[in-house]
């Protein structure tokens, strides 16, 4: 039996394998909204089924359970929540109002999943600050948001997955204000956590330079508000993991090490400096975090007016719950399986326990591309989901080269197809692979070798 968090009419789709690529259509209609078709459209069926999901509005799904104790961490701290915004925004709100450049790789059609040259499903949270610091009352807003993006296919990508948004504000104007964000450094809880940070005192560096409306002092204390907010949340979490992980019994020997982190430089067209930090976690650093200091350009562009200093940070949430609850494929976080879903209790960071893994059965697509090829590798990747669904475990270039006489060049993927449900029939991988080997044909001009 399946546990219903989604419409029953979803189900059939979600586990849906074999759909062809879409077809050219007139419009999508999605929420009631029709989004009439152009030559930019490229969102195929199984990823309009996952904008309903939700997930991180489940309070026992993983992405649930993390969101809320973020949501805890953050109470009484002045932060507005934000977490039902739709998934279709625009392209001015995605990327123009942001300051990307034209040729930003971000906007490519390889990269994004459009409706129309107008709209499509936003590729990160970002995309929301516009609004929140229009529509925000208290100091400062987190957004919660599924977020949409091209991408490989392999144990942790996924074409959907989650981001936390935060940013704080401060007014120039108010009398010492210097001074009051020294107070709101000095309110953020304390953490024992490891710090490496070449940057704190000396933020300003010729690679990651200042805004020059600001001045180096508050460049200084924005930018160490910013880090140790980051800092406290990541212990939050962090530290909550590993108390559940000793509460379960586990005698790990990193649950004894202190929680160590790094700062990095770092670039975003609408921060400035920016900064990404990485986590320490069980033998890796993981990266979980970017940030910044808001460019006076969004401010201005939101109406917050002439003295207003900001900073605003996105950290991918899907990482971190697969290493806090253990869970070793992503696409398990979107499984109707009960044998997942049942694990898992709001407030509770439980380790996943596996249940059976199934067989893969591994298929290689070897092909000419044709002269001028625009073939894209997330074309492949796309192409692949669009048939496999969640089947599709990881493709990956196995070989490639260059025809030494012709010039002719080569490509071979190797596509691992594995269910987490059952075993699958060589009879349908058979159908699944010939379907995308045709694809690539009509849609891309390769010759199949
Ligand atoms: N939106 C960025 C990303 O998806 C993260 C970010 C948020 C960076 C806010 C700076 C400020 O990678």
């Amino acid at each position: 039996m399946l546990k219903l968090f989604t419409p029953r009419s979803l189900i059939s789709t979600v586990r849906c394998t074999a759909r062809a690529y879409s077809a050219p259509v007139k419009s999508l209609t999605v929420d009631g909204k029709t989004y009439p078709s152009d030559e930019w459209t490229n969102i195929p069926p199984f990823i309009l089924d996952l904008i309903q999901r939700k997930l991180h509005k489940n309070p026992d799904h993983p992405i649930g359970i993390l969101h809320d104790l973020v949501k805890k961490s953050m109470n009484g701290m002045g932060y507005t929540i934000y977490d039902e915004f739709h998934p279709i925004v625009t392209k001015f709100q995605n990327f123009d109002v942001l300051g990307f450049p034209e040729d930003h790789p971000g906007r490519s059609k390889s990269d994004t999943y459009y409706f129309n040259k107008e709209h499509l499903l936003r590729t990160h949270t970002s995309a929301h600050e516009h609004e929140c610091f229009q529509d925000c009352k208290t100091p400062g807003y987190l957004i919660t948001a599924d977020v949409y993006r091209k991408d490989e296919i392999d144990r942790t990508h996924y074409p959907a997955f989650h981001q936390l948004e935060g940013a704080r504000y401060w007014s120039r104007l108010e009398p010492n204000y210097l001074e009051k964000i020294q107070q709101d450094i000095d309110s953020i809880p304390k953490t024992n956590i490891i710090v490496e940070d070449p940057f704190r005192d000396q933020p300003i560096t010729e690679n990651n330079p200042k805004q020059t409306y600001m001045t180096p002092e508050e460049v200084r204390l924005v930018a160490t508000h910013l880090k140790k907010t980051i800092e406290y949340l990541v212990n939050q979490v962090f530290e909550n993991a590993r108390e559940s992980a000793k509460k379960a019994g586990s005698t790990e020997p990193y649950l004894n090490e202190p929680l160590k982190v790094r700062w990095v430089e770092a670039y975003f067209p609408w921060t400035g400096p920016s900064w990404e930090i990485e986590v320490w976690w069980k033998g890796e650093w993981l990266e979980c975090c970017g940030c910044g200091i808001v460019q006076r350009q969004v401010l201005l562009n939101s109406q917050l007016g002439e003295d207003k200093i900001s900073w605003a940070f996105g950290i991918g949430l899907d990482r971190i719950a697969m290493l806090l609850f253990g869970i070793p494929d992503i696409r398990l976080f979107w499984s109707l399986d009960e044998r997942f879903h049942k694990q898992f209790k709001r407030g509770e960071i439980s380790t996943f326990a596996p249940y059976s893994k199934y067989p893969g059965v591994k298929r290689d697509v070897s092909f000419w591309l044709p002269s001028e090829s625009t073939l894209h590798c997330n074309d492949v990747m796309e192409i692949v989901r669009s048939h496999a669904g969640d089947m599709a475990e990881s493709v990956e270039v196995v070989d490639e080269f260059v025809h030494p006489k012709t010039g002719r060049k080569s490509q071979c993927y190797r596509i691992n197809y594995q269910s987490m449900e059952r075993n699958l029939t060589n009879q349908e991988i058979n159908v699944i692979h010939g379907n995308v080997e045709n694809d690539l044909t009509t849609r891309f001009d390769v010759e199949i070798r």
